[in-house]
């Protein structure tokens, strides 16, 4: 629209006639004036109609919240009785000259001039675009726009560049069921979702380009809570010729620089971020992922604290071996002559580490093999046989015959660090557009049936 200026700008026009577009956010009749707020995306403005201004008043006294309208005003200063300090143009006002209807709206399900957390979830789930509108998920969404950028920012400053991996592609063992995607073309076969960029950030290591990064989204199909949802974003990194120690302390760095930069009002209660070996936290906490806070109900404090050490190995609910990280973390040296004769498995220690905050498992990673005949005897151990390994990872086994570098990296969970810093209680405060505790778009209708044609067209029939 030419010539709109944005709301928070009005008050470098104080005596000017502007226009300003925006949602009415709230009306209140006062006798013959008519005032109300207007909002754009920078803000909020008074807005007043003199009866004097016979038109603009007839207008005025139609408008309800959340029409959508373009306006003409004269930027006035308030009355010196009038003026509030402490908010954005609280001393201005906007005297109408102009009203220009561009939409009417609907009564809306809830009040978008308030906070939305009392309102019922599935409502708010309806209705994301409008929930996304009230000023908590406003900022919310805006302050995720910012870490992330801040993310992108660091990284390119240290020589990582983002590489997009496959979103369709086939297994890997991240410990989740896995979404599928029926081929079209080859019929009865499948795509898999990627439940991270795992195996793809690895062979980014094999390629070559030695500091890769992505915004990477992962899909799951697990049951959600409060900290997990079907799809969320991880800042997936990983670099090559590195010691654990290096990954530690790039991320401590990132980690504390952020929080200089974006939320200068928190405070990390330690630096450096303690330390403490998986073993250590469950006999003293009795848990993998402490909340070291010394007042929890302090808003702005951050305990950060490294799980060393992680056990390769453990049992699942079936009884059967699995990998507590992946299949793909490097073993500690100490450990590497009983993991080469496969005894006492349980005792074995990996090269993985976690980055917990306020009792939040943030992140993960560990330094990877990097050899073939090593990462044969992970599968080996886990039995899986030498035909199934050539299906399943033929092509990493491969790849690391072709120079494979050491490597190792990490993968910060990004929703995770938005809800942290935001203090909201869950993560789906911090997704525009999340799913419910059942894994349910409410707005689209997700998931839903396809039709005959096209599982016709997949070659798939559904069992009754
Ligand atoms: P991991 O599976 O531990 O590691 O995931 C890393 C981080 O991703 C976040 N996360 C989730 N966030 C929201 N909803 C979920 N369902 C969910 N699952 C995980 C967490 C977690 O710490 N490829 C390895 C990383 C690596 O080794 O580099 C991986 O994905 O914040």
């Amino acid at each position: 629209m030419k010539d709109r200026i944005y709301i928070k700008d009005l008050k470098e026009n104080i005596g000017k006639e502007v226009i300003v577009a925006g949602w009415v956010n709230i009306r209140r009749d006062q006798g013959k004036m008519v005032f109300f707020d207007m909002r754009d995306m920078t803000g909020l403005v008074q807005c007043v109609a003199l009866p004097s201004r016979i038109d603009v008043i007839e207008k005025a006294k139609e408008i309800r919240p959340e029409w959508v309208l373009k306006l003409t005003g004269l930027v006035n200063k308030r009355p010196d009785k009038n003026i509030k300090m402490d908010v954005l143009n609280g001393e201005l006002e906007l005297e109408v000259t102009n009203v220009e209807i561009l939409n009417k709206a609907e009564t809306t399900p809830f009040q978008i001039n308030e906070n939305s957390i009392g309102v019922n979830e599935d409502l708010r789930m309806k209705y994301k675009y409008l929930d996304l509108r009230t000023e908590r998920m406003q900022k919310n969404i805006r302050m995720r726009d910012k870490i992330i950028s801040f993310f992108r920012d660091y990284m390119h400053k240290n020589d990582f560049i983002e590489i997009e991996t496959p979103i369709l592609m086939k297994g890997t063992p991240e410990g989740s069921r896995e979404y599928v995607v029926p081929s079209r073309l080859f019929s009865g076969q499948f795509y898999v979702l990627p439940q991270s960029p795992q195996q793809f950030k690895q062979l980014c290591m094999v390629a070559g380009f030695e500091k890769y990064f992505q915004v990477a989204r992962c899909m799951r199909d697990e049951d959600t809570r409060g900290d997990r949802q079907p799809e969320f974003t991880q800042l997936d990194f990983e670099m090559s010729f590195v010691t654990q120690e290096e990954v530690l302390e790039y991320t401590e760095a990132m980690f504390i620089e952020l929080v200089k930069n974006v939320y200068p009002e928190k405070k990390i209660n330690k630096i450096p971020f303690p330390r403490i070996s998986y073993k250590e936290s469950i006999e003293k906490y009795g848990s993998d992922k402490p909340d070291l806070r010394v007042d929890k109900n302090d808003p702005n404090e951050l305990a950060f604290v490294w799980i060393l050490d992680f056990p390769m190995f453990e049992k699942n609910d079936e009884g059967e071996l699995q990998a507590v990280h992946h299949p793909f973390c490097s073993i500690k040296d100490e450990d590497k002559e009983k993991f080469l004769k496969g005894e006492d498995l349980f005792s074995i220690r990996a090269n993985a580490y976690d980055l917990v905050l306020n009792g939040y498992e943030l992140s993960s990673g560990s330094i990877r093999i990097h050899e073939k005949e090593i990462q044969k005897q992970v599968f080996k151990l886990l039995n899986i046989g030498e035909e199934e390994q050539k299906k399943k990872f033929g092509h990493m086994l491969e790849a690391f015959t072709y120079g494979a570098p050491p490597h190792g990296g990490f993968a910060p969970g990004i929703d995770r660090i938005v809800m942290i810093l935001q203090n909201e209680p869950n993560i789906r405060e911090v997704i525009a557009f999340p799913k419910t505790g059942e894994g349910k778009d409410l707005m689209m209708g997700s998931p839903a049936e396809i039709s005959e044609k096209q599982l016709k067209e997949l070659g798939i029939k559904l069992s009754k």
